[in-house]
């Protein structure tokens, strides 16, 4: 196994697993991440990823400069860009600088239409020449961390031990993998079996990520990847104490009555950042709705439903204050 040393860009601290809340469009924007920062304190989070266009001079929008800059209480936050035309990401990349943004990843796995259509996100992987001069235009401006965040392959799930020498020559700090390929989106399982091999064979350190919904498959996915820390997405969505459950600062498993009261209390946070950060009840109601789309414990499961019923902020308000059924159903008994 390559030896490896701690590198003083990276945004933790040397000699500590981190525990990264990912990037995730549509859910990790600056009141979620606020919210995290707050509750469980992630040891590193990113932004949703900042979509980068080439044909105009003002190549970010307004509300993404507001998102690069919003890192709080000292948690090192990274800035995700994706596109595909390299001179619009470094001046991009050049523009988050300014604005304050420390630690820079570039998007690698995103397998979802405009961007693979545009050789950007996943599409890059293939085309390495066109992605090994896009990383080393980059690096030279990049000033802190600059990372990756890569799928395993474009349909090939072994393509990623060919650009593990790319990675490296290219100044990379460290590379976070969600071990499927581009083509297979969300099915079957995440491959750990292959981030191991990854982190034999790469100096750099990996961040292992996907399907970690529990304390305990995290702790696996550490002692079987020797990863150098975990990214966690779908399962902190749905329930953000994974976080402090992987630290051992929390039961692993919580009960059922207990579930219901995290994610009420949970919920209810969020909707008052939501109702502080966006505007309008739909857009408030479809961001709540976007979270709920995660939550999957069969404990939880009737309220998560119960919510996405919700038509307005009255009714889901009410539903989320209201007893619950576990309660009702011991009022009836008594
Ligand atoms: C709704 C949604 C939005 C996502 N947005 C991004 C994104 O902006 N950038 C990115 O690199 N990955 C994005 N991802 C991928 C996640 O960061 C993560 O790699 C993937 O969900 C696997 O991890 P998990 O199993 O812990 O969720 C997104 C995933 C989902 C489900």
């Amino acid at each position: 196994m390559p030896e490896k040393h701690h590198n003083p860009k990276l945004p933790w601290a040397p000699g500590s697993l981190p525990l990264m809340l990912a990037p995730m469009q549509g859910l990790t924007n600056r009141a979620l991440r606020g919210l995290f920062i707050e509750r469980v304190r992630p040891d590193v989070v990113f932004t949703e990823f900042v979509r980068v266009k080439a044909s105009v001079r003002k190549n970010i929008t307004a509300n993404d400069r507001q998102e690069v800059v919003s890192a709080g209480g000292g948690v090192p936050l990274v800035v995700q860009l994706i596109g595909a035309d390299p001179e619009a990401l470094l001046a991009a990349a050049n523009t988050v600088q300014e604005l304050g943004a420390e630690h820079l990843n570039i998007n690698l796995g995103c397998p979802y239409g405009r961007m693979t259509s545009q050789t950007a996100g996943g599409a890059l992987l293939r085309e390495p020449l066109a992605l090994a001069r896009m990383l080393d235009l980059l690096r030279r401006e990049i000033v802190g961390s600059f990372s990756v965040k890569v799928r395993s392959g474009f349909d090939d799930p072994a393509q990623i031990f060919s650009l593990l020498p790319l990675f490296a020559d290219s100044g990379i700090d460290f590379l976070v993998l969600h071990p499927r390929t581009v083509q297979q989106l969300y099915r079957g399982p995440a491959d750990h079996g292959l981030t191991a091999e990854v982190v034999r064979q790469t100096p750099l350190p990996v961040i292992a990520n996907g399907d970690i919904f529990s304390a305990a498959t995290g702790q696996r996915v550490l002692a079987e990847t020797g990863a150098a820390g975990l990214m966690l997405g779908r399962g902190a969505i749905a329930d953000p104490l994974l976080f402090e459950r992987l630290r051992g600062r929390y039961p692993s498993e919580s009960a059922p009555a207990t579930m219901d009261a995290e994610l009420r209390e949970y919920l209810q946070e969020l909707l008052t950042r939501y109702q502080a950060l966006f505007c309008g009840e739909h857009q408030i109601l479809c961001k709540m709705k976007e979270v709920l789309c995660h939550v999957h414990a069969p404990e939880v499961l009737p309220l998560a439903r119960q919510l996405k019923r919700g038509k307005s902020l009255i009714q889901f308000q009410a539903e989320l204050s209201s007893l619950p059924d576990f309660m009702l159903f011991e009022c009836k008994k008594s």
